[in-house]
């Protein structure tokens, strides 16, 4: 993570956030322990809870705890009562910044009226932001989050590549399934689904797109791909990805419909998108394990797979996204947490975009990590750019 370790490296020389208690309610990986090094390097005392029950690597976590000295909450397969005790841990150490994936942590902060106390919050994920948004709107919002979800060197990457790939990766190890020949259904065709959908392509499979948003279905269906209701999709698919940050959107009118061996994979952030209270009822019961992490259920004569609990099937099956597009996502983080602490009451409580010279200074990093040069305007393009009306 060569960007995150040059922003580590300065935050070594400056200690820029001593003295400030950050909070992180992340998926606990390895990618997550560099990015808790670049904060301790730079002054800051970090606790850390898990923002899934199955995502935690258990060795990171130790490690941290044993050779960091940071305070972890977080086992893979911990129950939810206990994963919400991380969190409520982590929000009780009073932090000045939250970090966060998904937005529990940040809701904990609210239930405990320690949210004023924050200079801000970051958000990782689509998800978190949709809830916060809904937050303010009712007026209930009462920090300033950054957005860093949607910073450009942040969703164009992330998601796209990182979520896409990953997404794929856990299903080919929970399953072992080849993807050459097959259907398989997207749902949601956002950064992600664009990303989910270009690598299933490119392994050989056909490429159904369901998207409820008009602008981008037409995308899709101009990428080239299958467009068209989910219902009818659910005919059609050998596997289903969920990734629409929605809830039941595959539910049990597309079950009924579904061919024997269906895999129903979910990538959003929590697991409501695969309605798992309409499959087990269909199913007269819980699923059969028949391989780690995939659950068989029958349903009329036909077996469906449903992967990982229908949870984060790129963390829970696989190891989530790969270190070099964590280190975009990462070192946005560490720069928004620099930037809340040097200007502390700067942003009023709302949702804020991650500033635009953070958002280039991150890309600029990883293209002079990656050996990429790239042009700088001359003065009279630079002017030209600046002016009005200006044609010759
Ligand atoms: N979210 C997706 N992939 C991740 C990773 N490798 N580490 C932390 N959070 C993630």
């Amino acid at each position: 993570m060569p960007v995150l370790r040059r922003v580590g490296e300065r935050f070594a020389a400056e200690a820029p956030l001593a003295g400030l208690t950050v909070a992180c309610c992340l998926h606990v990986t390895a990618e997550t322990a560099s990015l808790v090094r670049a904060l301790r390097a730079g002054g800051a005392e970090v606790a850390l809870a898990a923002a899934n029950p199955l995502s935690t690597q258990d060795d990171v976590a130790a490690a941290l705890a044993a050779e960091d000295g940071v305070e972890v909450h977080a086992t893979r397969g911990t129950d939810l009562a206990a994963y919400a005790e991380g969190i409520a841990a982590v929000a009780a150490r009073a932090p000045a910044v939250a970090l966060d994936d998904g937005a529990d942590l940040i809701e904990r902060l609210h239930a405990d009226g320690a949210a004023e106390a924050l200079l801000g919050a970051s958000e990782e994920t689509t998800t978190g932001l949709v809830r916060l948004r809904a937050l303010d709107a009712a007026g209930g919002l009462r920090c300033a989050v950054v957005a860093v979800n949607e910073a450009l060197a942040e969703r164009a990457f992330n998601d796209r590549y990182g979520t896409g790939q990953s997404t794929l990766d856990g299903i080919l190890r929970a399953t072992n399934t080849l993807l050459a020949g097959r259907t398989l259904v997207v749902l949601g065709y956002g950064w992600t689904g664009r990303g989910v959908a270009e690598r299933a392509r490119g392994a050989g499979a056909s490429v159904v797109v369901c998207e409820v948003d008009p602008v981008r279905a037409l995308e899709a269906r101009m990428q080239g791909f299958e467009v068209m209701p989910s219902l009818a999709a659910a005919e059609r698919g050998d596997v289903f990805v969920t990734v629409t940050g929605s809830r039941a959107v595959l539910g049990r009118a597309h079950f009924e419909r579904m061919k024997d061996g269906a895999i129903l994979a979910n990538a959003g952030h929590f697991d409501v998108e695969i309605d798992l209270a309409a499959l087990r009822e269909l199913a007269g019961g819980s699923g059969r394990e028949v391989r780690p992490l995939v659950e068989q259920f029958d349903v009329r004569g036909r077996r469906l797979h449903l992967l990982a609990q229908g949870r984060v099937v790129n963390l829970a099956a696989a190891e989530g996204h790969p270190a070099a597009v964590m280190d975009l996502s990462f070192a946005l983080q560490a720069l928004v947490v620099e930037a809340l602490a040097r200007e502390p009451g700067a942003l009023a409580p709302g949702v804020h975009p991650v500033p635009a010279a953070i958002d280039r200074e991150v890309a600029r990093l990883k293209l002079e990590a990656l050996g990429v040069e790239i042009d700088v305007p001359t003065p009279e393009q630079e002017s030209y750019r600046g002016s009005w009306g200006t044609s010759s």
